[in-house]
């Protein structure tokens, strides 16, 4: 609801300038530190999750790990994480991507889903989509159907939602804030 946006958002800082300049970090430290912010923020991720069937929950490496699994766990579904390459014992799979700073490649095991197993991602913030393409390709890969994206914020100018447009593939993205 309205309450709990208007406190999840006062629990986001901006970071001027980090980790490069001209990047506003949002920092999601004093959101975490809070469990009357961080409780309602897993419950609203969860039902998300439930309500698009998952099986599953993927999160990715490293701020949407501390969302993700207590979401899948208040869900009552498995995690999946999705790691930063070279990190998970293989065999993976590997994905380039182009981050709004830098690059990287991201890594999912081959074994992390049965066929045709509904998986939703969890991150902290959508910003270009770049991570969020590389983990559904991840999935799609690895044999799983994408049943939807659930972030904390969406950073709208920076229009990820148009770039996942494909990758979704009709599933649903849902953002709890939207700036
Ligand atoms: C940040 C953020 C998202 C991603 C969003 O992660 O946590 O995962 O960037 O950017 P995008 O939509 O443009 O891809 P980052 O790679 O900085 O690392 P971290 O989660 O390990 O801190
Ligand atoms: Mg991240």
């Amino acid at each position: 609801d309205d309450k709990l946006r208007a406190l999840l958002l006062e629990r986001i800082t901006d970071v001027f300038d980090h980790p490069n300049p001209g990047v506003v970090f949002k920092d999601i430290a004093p959101l975490l530190a809070d469990p009357d912010a961080f409780g309602p923020l897993v419950d609203v991720l969860a039902r998300f999750c439930t309500a698009v069937g998952a099986d599953k929950v993927a999160g990715l490496e490293a701020r949407g790990f501390i969302l993700a699994a207590p979401v899948a766990l208040r869900a009552g579904l498995g995690f999946v994480p999705i790691r930063k390459a070279g990190k998970l014992p293989g065999p993976t799979l590997t994905q380039r991507y182009d981050l709004e700073y830098g690059s990287a490649e991201v890594e999912i095991q081959r074994s992390a889903f049965a066929p045709g197993e509904r998986v939703v991602v969890v991150d902290d913030v959508l910003a270009t989509g770049g991570t969020v393409d590389a983990a559904l390709g991840l999935l799609r890969r690895a044999g799983a159907d994408v049943a939807g994206v659930a972030v904390l914020l969406e950073l709208g100018f920076l229009a990820g939602r148009s770039r996942l447009a494909t990758a979704l593939g009709g599933a649903p993205l849902g953002a709890v804030l939207t700036i």
